[in-house]
């Protein structure tokens, strides 16, 4: 039997649409705590030993699946990952049967990474003694990555509010601008977007950002210049005429970093695809480029959405 006794107001992290900026205050926070666990000679803490938390991934990922799995063992979890390729996902098992029967052997967590928008809250509806942490549905929400991404830019930029946040890749496709734009106007962050028209949604005016269709436009006077990528597997075919015509009008390269502030940072949530939405050069820019940062900032804050969702129990 489990009571609910965290600071977090939900037992699951579905989104961050749903977080209060207290809320997303106190995960950053006690991520700054946790980030140097991983810089011990002993990098692990007690604070969930005897906690089983199942890593359920339906769709594939590098960076997620490794961040949370080392997390989780940082912080004493046992650990099981679980891929629908080699299950009995393949032999045309629903993926709720899959969370019943996984659920039967009294995880605390699951951690749901899932092609469907809207899964890891079918999961959290039916599921009420079980944390479910969202880890990227669809085009919907990647809220961890958010956090992550927010993480990155305070602990460069020192603040979130104020910052200026330009967004630059396919918006349409994207679960990971919709979490940041969610987040980093709930932290009063000003946030522009860009990309060719066929990759702006029309509802994205009505989220409080800015919309601009060059990326010269975007670069000019961003803090942070964050790109993505575009995401073949959820289009049909491309949304405009070639990734040779994408790279010379939306890649960003040398040059037209150049028009932004020589402190603005790059970020990029991962994969990348180099010589698309970014060059090599700018990718590497050791000045300049986070992206490597925000996989280290990753673990930490993932380690502190399992501590507080974690240890929102008290099992009796
Ligand atoms: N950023 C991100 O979600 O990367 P993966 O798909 O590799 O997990």
């Amino acid at each position: 039997m489990r009571t609910a006794t965290s600071a977090l107001k939900s037992k699951d992290l579905l989104g961050i649409e749903a977080l209060l900026p207290d809320e997303i205050e106190l995960i950053l926070d006690t991520a700054e705590g946790f980030k140097e666990v991983s810089e011990r000679p002993v990098k692990k803490v007690p604070a969930l030993r005897g906690q089983l938390v199942i890593n359920l991934f339906m769709e594939a990922s590098t960076r997620t699946r490794v961040s949370f799995e080392i997390a989780e063992k940082r912080l004493s979890a046992d650990t099981l990952n679980f891929t629908a390729s080699g299950s009995s996902v393949e032999k045309g098992e629903t993926l709720i049967d899959t969370a019943e029967n996984l659920v039967a052997m009294h995880p605390d967590m699951i951690v749901i990474r899932a092609k469907h928008p809207g899964a890891p809250k079918m999961l959290a509806d039916r599921l009420p003694n079980v944390s479910i942490i969202n880890a990227g549905d669809g085009s919907h929400e990647h809220p961890t990555q958010a956090l992550l991404d927010a993480f990155t830019i305070r602990e460069r930029l020192g603040r979130l509010a104020g910052v200026n946040v330009s967004i630059i890749g396919d918006i349409a496709h994207s679960r990971v601008v919709r979490s940041n734009i969610h987040l980093l106007t709930k932290m009063k962050a000003n946030v522009t977007v860009a990309a060719p028209p066929t990759l702006i949604p029309c509802e994205i005016g009505k989220m409080g950002v800015r919309v601009v269709n060059t990326l010269d436009e975007a670069v000019e006077g961003a803090d942070v210049i964050m790109m993505l990528r575009i995401q073949l597997e959820r289009q049909g075919k491309l949304s405009f005429p070639s990734l040779r015509e994408y790279y010379n009008t939306f890649g960003l390269t040398p040059e037209r970093l150049a028009r932004a502030s020589s402190d603005a940072i790059i970020m990029h949530p991962g994969p990348m695809n180099r010589g698309v939405e970014i060059a090599s050069d700018v990718a590497d820019d050791p000045k300049r480029s986070v992206i490597l940062e925000q996989v280290t900032n990753g673990v930490a804050v993932r380690m502190a959405v399992l501590y507080l969702l974690g240890g929102a129990h008290n099992v009796e």
